[in-house]
């Protein structure tokens, strides 16, 4: 008996038509019949000849058919707290309101942006309420009080479910190109790239694609799935008095607390498994503390084992212990490497996360992965994350400015780097800024010689604690606003990225300010400016 599958059906349309893998498919299987051709004689179709015989393929629903929604989105700023885009989004239907809750930086870490991910929900073709790494608990914990009227809609939800394109599933992708999907990549050094004395601790990690079999484009981001600390995963071990060895899916418990989940923020779920298991005014406490409450005034510096410690005495079992936990989730960082210089190398600029909260160090689990704990020759787990909108311009020629204090420099270095190596004729110019000018000068030797082999047009530094006077980014930008307006005016594209919180929309500002001033507009004018330069993707943002 023949088992061998039978061949696959060649694809009649060609490479370049603009269609999703389902419509590609269901296209496919159309002209085949129509055209009733065998797998040995079927050519590609010109896109002329496909576009002329397209009937109407199934469409990618652009968002809800039957909610009423109107597709708008003004809660997508992720410099807005919770509170507020959850007030935009208020009245909208379920799916949009969900949307509202995630962090809004369609930063691709839990497997979506962020629109599709609160379609899954809804489509119940995603169960997991914890993935948002920006959203933290803030947006779990919005999202399960959203989840929550699914089965018991607000009167005024929509009865019927909203029907919402398939594609809200993460689609299957190739290796490498998602954190569904991953490859691996070898860990090759750090470097540090601060001088002693520095306030900061900022590295500079190189690792090896060469076996991962995947490329990647600057503007890209690298994902990794980082591990805990041993030494935390140890003290958790201890507090919960339980075997390191206890078995849990095949694994010990000491594993799956490596790599398996994460020993940051205390879930609810860990407070409400508190709560089953103990007595008194510590199950009160427990339930508070489930529900999003701050009974004792320490909510915020509970992490998974200051909780345990919180109810010492109370032993949990070890599984149900690990199935309250959120999973670890991977990490993003801008790549700050070009492949047309090295296709095989990687290089990202991390800034090691570590803050004291009640006399412990409290360790960022993936910057401080990469600043200590990985040795040279290690194998990650790891993918490329494809930047949405953040490109160069695909005109060589067009000036590029570039926004990027702190860690912000990362993708600007891979811009710099890949127009050197292309010899492309577009003028650069780089707004850089850190803490201070001896310690934190990142990339120092390198932007010298950029700037000498004149691939740097300009360099424009910004220095907050050299002076008693903070001098920031947009400081410099005001400062030079006359220049910088010129090269607005002569098409250049405008680059940001780093901090999201605060610098990004202080650039904004700033910028606005700069075109009302030097561009002779008014305000409102200038802000319609910046706006439509970001609809026509000639202000493009990379922050976190
Ligand atoms: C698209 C994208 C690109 C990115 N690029 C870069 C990059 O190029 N370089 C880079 O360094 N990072 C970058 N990041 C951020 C990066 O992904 C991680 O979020 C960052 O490294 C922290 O992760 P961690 O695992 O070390 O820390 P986590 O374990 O996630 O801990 C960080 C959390 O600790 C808490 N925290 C931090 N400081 C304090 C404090 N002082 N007090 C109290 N709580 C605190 C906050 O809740 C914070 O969210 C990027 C993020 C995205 C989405
Ligand atoms: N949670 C937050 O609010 C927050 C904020 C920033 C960064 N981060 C995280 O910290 C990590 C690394 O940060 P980083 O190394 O890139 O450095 P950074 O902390 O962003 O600092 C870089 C430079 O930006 C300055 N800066 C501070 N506020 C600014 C503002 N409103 N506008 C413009 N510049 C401003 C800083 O000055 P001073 O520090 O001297 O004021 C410093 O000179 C990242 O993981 C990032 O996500 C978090």
């Amino acid at each position: 008996m023949n088992l061998a599958p039978p061949p696959p059906t060649p694809s009649l349309l060609p490479e370049s038509a603009p269609f999703s893998p389902a419509q590609r498919a269901w296209l496919n299987g159309f002209f085949a019949g129509m055209l009733s051709v065998d797998g040995n004689t079927a050519t590609p179709l010109s896109p002329a000849e496909s576009a002329a015989l397209i009937p109407s393929p199934p469409t990618q629903a652009k968002g809800p058919l039957d909610d009423g929604d109107d597709g708008q989105a003004p809660w997508h700023d992720q410099t807005l707290p919770i509170a507020e885009r959850m007030k935009l989004a208020d009245g909208r239907p379920l799916r949009r309101r969900m949307m509202a809750a995630m962090a809004q930086q369609d930063c691709g870490q839990c497997g979506y942006n962020c629109r599709d991910y609160s379609d899954a929900i809804v489509l119940r073709t995603e169960e997991r309420l914890n993935l948002c790494v920006p959203g933290g608990k803030e947006t779990a914990r919005m999202l399960k009080t959203l989840f929550g009227e699914m089965d018991n809609p607000a009167p005024a939800a929509p009865a019927a479910p909203p029907v919402i394109a398939e594609t809200a599933a993460p689609a299957r992708t190739e290796i490498g190109r998602s954190r569904d999907n991953p490859t691996t990549a070898t860990f090759i050094s750090r470097t540090r790239l601060n001088k002693p004395g520095s306030e900061k601790e900022t590295w500079h990690i190189e690792l090896d694609l060469t076996d991962s079999g995947i490329d990647y484009r600057v503007g890209d981001a690298f994902g990794i799935f980082p591990r805990n600390d041993p030494r935390l995963t140890d003290q958790v071990i201890a507090a919960l008095d339980a075997p390191a060895d206890f078995p849990i899916g095949g694994r010990t418990l000491r594993e799956v607390l490596i790599d398996g989940v994460s020993l940051g923020p205390a879930p609810d779920m860990l407070f409400q498994l508190y709560s089953y298991i103990t007595g008194g005014t510590r199950r009160q406490s427990a339930k508070a503390l489930s529900a999003g409450g701050n009974p004792d005034g320490d909510a915020e510096t509970l992490d998974v084992l200051a909780a345990i410690e919180k109810f010492r005495g109370v032993r949990p079992d070890p599984e149900a212990f690990i199935e309250a936990l959120d999973p670890l989730q991977p990490r993003l960082y801008s790549i700050a490497s070009s492949p047309k210089v090295d296709p095989h190398r990687i290089a990202l600029t991390i800034d090691a996360v570590r803050y004291p909260i009640n006399g412990r160090t409290r360790l960022g689990v993936a910057s401080t992965f990469f600043a200590e704990r990985v040795e040279p020759g290690t194998k990650l787990r790891a993918y490329v994350q494809r930047a949405q909108h953040f490109a160069l311009p695909a005109d060589p020629s067009v000036p590029i400015i570039m926004i990027g204090p702190g860690t912000g420099i990362a993708p600007f270095r891979a811009f710099l780097h890949e127009r050197m190596a292309t010899k492309a004729p577009g003028r650069n110019w780089l707004f850089f800024g850190h803490q201070r000018s001896h310690h934190d000068f990142f990339y120092e030797d390198e932007l010298a010689g950029m700037k000498a082999a004149r691939v740097l047009t300009r360099l424009t530094l910004a220095w907050s604690r050299d002076a008693a006077e903070k001098i920031y980014v947009q400081d410099r930008m005001r400062d030079v606003g006359r220049d910088l307006w010129a090269w607005l005016a002569e098409g250049a594209h405008v680059y940001v990225c780093g901090d999201a919180k605060r610098m990004a929309k202080d650039v904004e500002a700033a910028l606005i300010e700069v075109v009302a001033a030097f561009g002779v507009r008014s305000t409102n004018e200038a802000i319609a400016f910046v706006a439509e330069m970001k609809k026509n993707g000639r202000y493009q943002q990379d922050v976190y």
